[in-house]
């Protein structure tokens, strides 16, 4: 491998030259806008062409050609609507990476095409807040396999058509990092890639506007670091250093380190925590403009090594916020190709708990569209809590939904509501907050925890219903649909989470072990997990055979004029999906002459889930979910 001196900005390979000219004008325009005031910034420009060379000139020839075709493709690969995600702990699902490439047939089998494995890369020993402190971002646990072990299923996976998606965990490293390490031991240079402070001044200014993520299991946003004899930020747990991007070098060694993973061929970074990536002083630091430029650069050096590579966002912010992670105004899709609508989770939940579509409506329709290019990633479950405060400022903090509401989807979803269905946990209130986060797993929340407990067979059906309008919603939506290990099996919350000193934070509850079998199961959950499958897999089939539902099409939100019915319109050239959701546990129907209106007289359902369907076209059964085909009108 050489090391580049050049100072033009040409390489001598056509291709890389050519990406260069598209892009190397954005590289540039983001470092400018972060560091261009630096008197040093003419060598940081050209330190980041040469590590752009560098990481171009070792990535695989046949990454290579992954990238070229990517390009080619009319569509973007991840817009397509033979996409679906599923994420896991590798070590719950399957024990090693040895495992999990046996179980590529059972992800086959689902339909997967794109896998997320949480908590890959070495992480500290001991508690490491579910694998997101990392120790070393080129090597992985050893529990797991070593990196070239990972590299081996990397490329099982996609011989089997399914990508891989690594969490980037770029906000903070584990205190156990060498970054970190050598910071402690007094090195000055590594004392610049955290912020460290010899005493509370500064955190005393900054504490109060600030965010509490884990007000109870790590209150505060700095540490005491004794060895150090200095107070480091901490946004998450006190083993986790925030990074100071305010340093191009921190910049610098983490974009080596994302080009390292991928050209061992990651696919789908997910960019962990990235509202709070750039900090500023006197500020509450989450969203700032500067974390949209940090992120712009990000694509901009992908696009040039690794243009088949796509970011996600995980922007675990209002809905306001998500969708400019898509870039948006001059930079609209400049950020990430990805992003996880966490507002849409959130809402869906709330329409499930009041039985009224209003909520999930409100929160779809009032998005801007993506820009071009870009896709949702839309899941019911994944291993964090669902954040209540998602719904907050819905549109706005003057008419998002009331603390009190949320205090009330808090306790519904703790089950200590009357009449609630869910059996799950509330998460970390912040003290004299209203509200906080919901644990469980997404067959507990939706009531079939608290149907089998019961032995009541009106409740399990219900529960049943309910489980697969979250599913359903999700496939028929303009994205990525997201299945979390264990829901696809309708498994239970995990109470044993708590017996293990690493496992205390509550979102333990739905991280559990993926049972090898059903014997664990009654055989009343049996034949509850049976229709869920049977269910599963008919909306994937069928969502596989629309090439509408591909993210390329918006979704567009109709008032059907029944507050229980979310109805949506997935429009592609000739013809017209329409959905209709039905959020209540009765049966609904929506007036025949929208349906008309939207897909012509000649109308066809097409639903996946048949089984649970009212009769006409119009009507909906309990919790049902409709799809209907039909020629566009307009
Ligand atoms: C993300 C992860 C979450 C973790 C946090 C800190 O939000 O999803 O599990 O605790 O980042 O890394």
């Amino acid at each position: 491998m050489q090391m580049s001196k050049q100072t033009a900005h040409t390489h001598g390979d056509p291709c890389f030259d050519g990406r260069m000219a598209r892009f190397g004008g954005d590289l540039h325009a983001a470092l400018t806008a972060l560091y261009g005031k630096r008197t040093d910034f003419a060598d940081w420009h050209q330190r980041l062409i040469d590590l752009v060379w560098r990481a171009y000139d070792a990535r695989p020839q046949h990454l290579k050609a992954l990238d070229e075709a990517r390009a080619a493709a009319d569509t973007p690969w991840y817009q397509d609507a033979k996409m679906l995600g599923y994420m896991c702990y590798p070590d719950r699902f399957a024990g090693d990476f040895g495992g999990v490439k046996q179980k590529i047939p059972y992800l086959q089998e689902l339909g997967v095409t794109y896998l997320h494995l949480l908590s890959v890369l070495k992480a500290r020993k001991g508690d490491s807040d579910g694998g997101f402190a990392i120790a070393d971002y080129l090597s992985t646990n050893d529990n797991l396999g070593s990196i070239d072990d990972l590299e081996g299923l990397i490329s099982d996976l996609r011989d089997a058509g399914i990508s891989l998606c690594l969490d980037f965990v770029f906000n903070h490293t584990a205190r156990e990092h060498e970054w970190a390490q050598r910071a402690i031991a007094g090195e000055k240079a590594f004392q610049d890639f955290y912020f460290m402070y010899p005493d509370r001044t500064v955190p005393d200014q900054v504490e109060p506007l600030l965010d509490e993520v884990f007000p109870q299991t790590a209150p505060g946003n700095f540490t005491y670091v004794e060895d150090a004899e200095k107070w480091v930020w901490t946004t998450f747990y006190p083993y986790q250093w925030d990074l100071n991007y305010h340093n191009p070098a921190v910049l610098l060694a983490m974009l080596d380190n994302l080009f390292q993973l991928a050209n061992r061929g990651v696919e789908i970074f997910r960019l962990d925590a990235a509202i709070y990536v750039w900090k500023q002083l006197g500020t509450h630091c989450r969203n700032l403009p500067e974390t949209h430029v940090l992120i712009q650069l990000f694509r901009a050096a992908v696009s040039i090594v690794a243009p088949g590579v796509a970011l996600k966002a995980e922007a675990m912010a209002g809905a306001r916020h998500i969708t400019k992670y898509f870039g948006h105004a001059d930079q609209a899709g400049k950020e990430c190709q990805l992003a996880y609508h966490n507002a849409a989770m959130a809402a869906l939940w709330d329409s499930l708990a009041t039985g009224s579509a209003k909520p999930a409506y409100d929160m779809l329709s009032a998005l801007p569209e993506k820009p071009e290019g870009t896709s949702w990633v839309y899941y019911a479950r994944c291993h964090d809590d669902i954040g209540w405060a998602a719904l907050r400022d819905t549109k706005g903090a003057e008419w998002g939904a009331s603390d009190e509401h949320l205090n009330w989807l808090w306790r519904f979803y703790a089950g200590e509501v009357d009449g609630s269905f869910a059996r799950g946990r509330r998460f970390q209130p912040v003290p004299g907050e209203a509200f906080a986060g919901s644990n469980g797993t997404l067959a507990s929340l939706a009531g079939l925890e608290a149907a089998l407990e019961a032995g009541d067979d009106i409740a399990l059906d219900l529960a049943v219903r309910r489980i697969l309008l979250l599913h359903a919603v999700p496939m028929a939506l303009d994205g990525i649909p997201l299945i979390y290990m264990g829901d696809e099996l309708a498994l239970l919350n995990d109470y044993g989470h708590a017996d293990s000193p690493a496992h205390q934070d509550g979102r333990w509850l739905h991280r559990p072990v993926m049972p090898d079998g059903l014997e664990g199961f009654t055989p009343v959950h049996q034949s509850a997990y049976a229709r869920v499958r049977a269910g599963l897999r008919s909306l994937i089939k069928a969502r596989k055979h629309l090439p509408l539902l591909g993210a390329m099409n918006s979704s567009r939100y109709l008032d059907a004029g029944n507050d229980h019915v979310l109805a949506f319109v997935r429009p592609a050239k000739d013809e017209v999906m329409l959905c209709l959701a039905n959020f209540s546990a009765s049966e609904q129907s929506v007036d025949a002459g929208v349906i008309e209106e939207v897909l012509g007289a000649g109308a066809r359902d097409i639903s996946p889930l048949n089984g649970i369907c009212g009769r006409r076209l119009n009507e909906l059964g309990p919790y049902q979910c409709r799809w209907i085909l039909g020629e566009k009108t307009e």
